[in-house]
């Protein structure tokens, strides 16, 4: 287990085995960050001469390690760069620097790291999320690997600071909830079946004081649910539809419904998938964890703000129970879906999440997913890309998300798209033409969305899931993606 606290004192008081210090890229070279300038004066005057001697530029995220020759205090000093003071001091710019500086320390017992004190929250979120990592499936020894740092201290002038302590303890628990999401994202989907995320999702939330109600495959039945048990009858694995119910009480005045896709795993059913990058698909359920990681949220941070969570669970497999391309699913709220690729089955299974979300008049319907591989065609595997029937809510989502520090962008509902999804038998069919997949996804869910509920769709494909390497606080696997928008989100709208 990592631990975080604040401390106040010098460098060489501190017991810790490492110290985090900022650099940036100055006018006339090297220059310390505001945050190392409480440290300055114990950095002596050779500092920076030794850092530029070593190669370091300055450049963001790039880790310059020295030795303090055994002096007092930390053996090592670990400079981290911002880039230009004048994109590098951002929250964001603090969050991937110390994330990078904590990752590059892997293997470090205890690291203290020298932060400006308006910087807490941003510092903390880099230092938890840079910190993690999956390691539930390794059995070789630690030291084939480097652990993460035990003990992690942020060094700022005063340690009493009651903002500070507020910063650091909502930092602690989003920072949780990410990496909730993506531990579940990493977990192989023969250990995360619906029923098995069910139970996860009853046990997290249900432990912050969220009540949670499961309906399982004879429930969803008699519900009418035609598109959740449609994709989820190929499977041995039965469906399911987890709702979280969070009342914030004290003058929560919105009423919002959250709702995320969690297919286990996404073979494409029928309509197979290529055999090349398969496995990335157990991060199918990556809307799902993080739905289900920001209500615990939101009950642990007890916003002022009632939240209603809708989040249906498949596996999607192909075999003799399968439904095929052409079969016709009675939806939720009624309308008849023909099923031209087994393959769109994220729409599927939200289109009967977000009807019933509807059913309970909410004034705000949010849906995350991993829909569409539209999505990263157009906007890269990094940017979420936000749709919405409501240019301000769209707006309200898209600056949200660059306050929490993930990349997303407003794409467009155009009407035209509607007539791709005719169906020559039924009311509509599943799968249009491949040019703007994203935003035919998006046309698709709208069509389940009950006129006047203001509705977003955020399409995390790419994001919720680094298939390269890892950079800034991200790790390659499960990102987390959402759930720190979401979290943003509700607390602008918490009373
Ligand atoms: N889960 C996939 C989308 C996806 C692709 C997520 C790549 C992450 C990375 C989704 O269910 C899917 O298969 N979508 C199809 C839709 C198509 C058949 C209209 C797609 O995008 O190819
Ligand atoms: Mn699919
Ligand atoms: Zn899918």
């Amino acid at each position: 287990m990592t631990s975080l606290s604040l401390a106040s004192g010098t460098p060489s008081s501190l017991k810790v085995d490492a110290l985090v210090v900022g650099i940036a890229k100055g006018p006339k070279g090297l220059v310390l960050t505001p945050g190392a300038q409480a440290v300055a004066d114990h950095l002596g005057k050779g500092f920076i001469p030794a850092l530029t001697a070593l190669g370091a530029t300055g450049k963001a995220e790039e880790v310059t390690l020295l030795s303090t020759m055994g002096a007092k205090g930390p053996a090592v000093i670990a400079a981290v760069g911002f880039g230009h003071p004048t994109d590098g001091f951002t929250d964001e710019g603090v969050r991937r620097a110390v994330g990078a500086a904590v990752r590059a320390l892997a293997g470090t017992k205890s690291v203290g790291i020298a932060i400006d004190p308006a910087a807490v929250r941003s510092a903390a979120e880099g230092a938890l999320l840079g910190n993690y990592q999956f390691s539930t499936y390794r059995t070789t020894s630690a030291a084939a690997h480097r652990e993460p740092v035990r003990s992690m201290v942020l060094v700022v002038p005063d340690a009493k600071d009651k903002a500070a302590k507020a910063a650091l303890r909502r930092a602690e628990v989003v920072a949780s909830a990410v990496c909730l999401t993506r531990d579940l994202v990493n977990t192989p989907p023969s250990d995360l079946h619906p029923a098995e995320l069910a139970a996860i999702a009853k046990t997290e939330c249900g432990k912050a004081g969220v009540t949670v109600e499961v309906l399982d495959e004879k429930a969803l039945l008699k519900g009418g649910y035609g598109g959740i048990m449609g994709v989820g009858q190929g499977s041995a694995a039965p469906p399911r539809l987890v709702h979280l119910s969070y009342k914030g009480g004290r003058g929560a005045t919105t009423k919002i419904a959250l709702v995320g896709k969690g297919i286990t795993f996404d073979s494409g059913g029928l309509s197979l998938k290529p055999a090349a990058g398969m496995e990335e698909m157990k991060m199918d359920m990556g809307g799902a964890a993080a739905v289900l990681a920001t209500l615990r949220a939101v009950a642990d941070l007890k916003l002022a703000v009632d939240v209603e969570a809708w989040i249906p669970m498949a596996e999607n497999m192909p075999s003799g129970d399968a439904i095929r391309p052409s079969d016709v699913l009675t939806m939720k709220n009624g309308l008849r879906v023909e099923v031209n690729n087994t393959d769109a089955e994220g729409r599927l299974v939200l289109a009967d999440a977000i009807s019933r979300a509807c059913e309970d008049g909410p004034d705000i319907v949010l849906d995350v997913a991993t829909l569409t591989g539209a999505q990263l065609v157009a906007l890269g595997a990094r940017t979420t890309g936000v749709m919405s029937n409501d240019d301000d809510l769209r707006s309200s989502v898209v600056e949200a998300a660059g306050r929490a520090g993930e990349p997303s962008w407003a794409m467009p509902l155009p009407v035209e798209l509607r007539k791709g999804l005719d169906s020559e038998i039924a009311d509509l069919v599943n799968t249009g033409p491949r040019e703007g997949g994203m935003l035919t996804a998006g046309i698709f869910l709208q069509e389940f969305v009950t006129e006047g509920v203001r509705w977003a769709h955020l399409d995390i494909a790419g994001p919720a899931y680094n298939s390269g390497e890892a950079y800034g606080y991200t790790p390659h696997g499960g990102t987390g993606a959402a759930v720190r928008t979401f979290v943003q989100v509700l607390e602008d709208l918490s009373g």
